[in-house]
C-alpha cells in the first residue's frame, strides 16, 4: 500500500524567512508561496530531487498548525507524506486496522491538486502522517 515519500513538512512561524533560509543559505530551488485556505496554511515547496520539503505557515483564524507553533515557536517537523495508489482503499484498510483518520474521514484536495488524508500521530509512532493519492 505504502508508496514513495512525497514530502516532509516543516511548520514555520515566518514563511518568507524560512524560504530565504532554504533558498539563500542552503541554495535550494523554492516555489512561490501558495495559499490553501481550505487547509489553513500557506505553503512553499522545495524540490530535493528524491523528495520535497513543504514549508507551512498558518493562514487564517483556526489554522491546524497554530497549536503546533505555540509548542514549537521556532518551527519544527510537522508531518511526513506518503503516496498511495488508491486513497479510499488505503483509508478503508487503515480504519479496519483501527487507525484514526483525522477530520471527517473524507479526502480533501491538497497542494498538488490531488486527494489527501491525515492520520492520527498516536497511531503512527508519534508522527502525523499524510497520504496523497499518486
Ligand atoms: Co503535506
Amino acid at each position: 500500500m505504502l508508496g514513495r515519500l512525497n514530502h516532509v513538512a516543516i511548520a514555520v512561524p515566518d514563511l518568507a524567512a524560512a524560504t530565504a533560509t532554504y533558498r539563500d543559505t542552503l541554495g535550494a530551488k523554492v516555489t512561490e508561496p501558495q495559499a490553501l485556505p481550505e487547509h489553513g496554511v500557506t505553503v512553499v515547496f522545495i524540490d530535493t530531487g528524491n523528495t520535497k520539503i513543504e514549508l507551512l505557515e498558518p493562514l487564517g483564524e483556526n489554522s491546524p498548525i497554530a497549536a503546533f507553533l505555540d509548542k514549537n515557536p521556532s518551527g519544527g517537523m510537522h508531518h511526513v507524506c506518503y503516496e498511495v495508489d488508491d486513497i479510499l482503499a488505503a483509508r478503508d484498510r487503515l480504519k479496519a486496522a483501527g487507525a484514526r483518520v483525522l477530520g471527517d474521514g473524507n479526502p480533501k484536495i491538497g497542494a498538488h491538486g490531488k486527494p489527501v488524508l491525515f492520520l492520527h500521530p498516536k497511531d503512527f509512532c508519534g508522527t502525523l502522517v499524510e497520504l496523497e493519492q499518486a
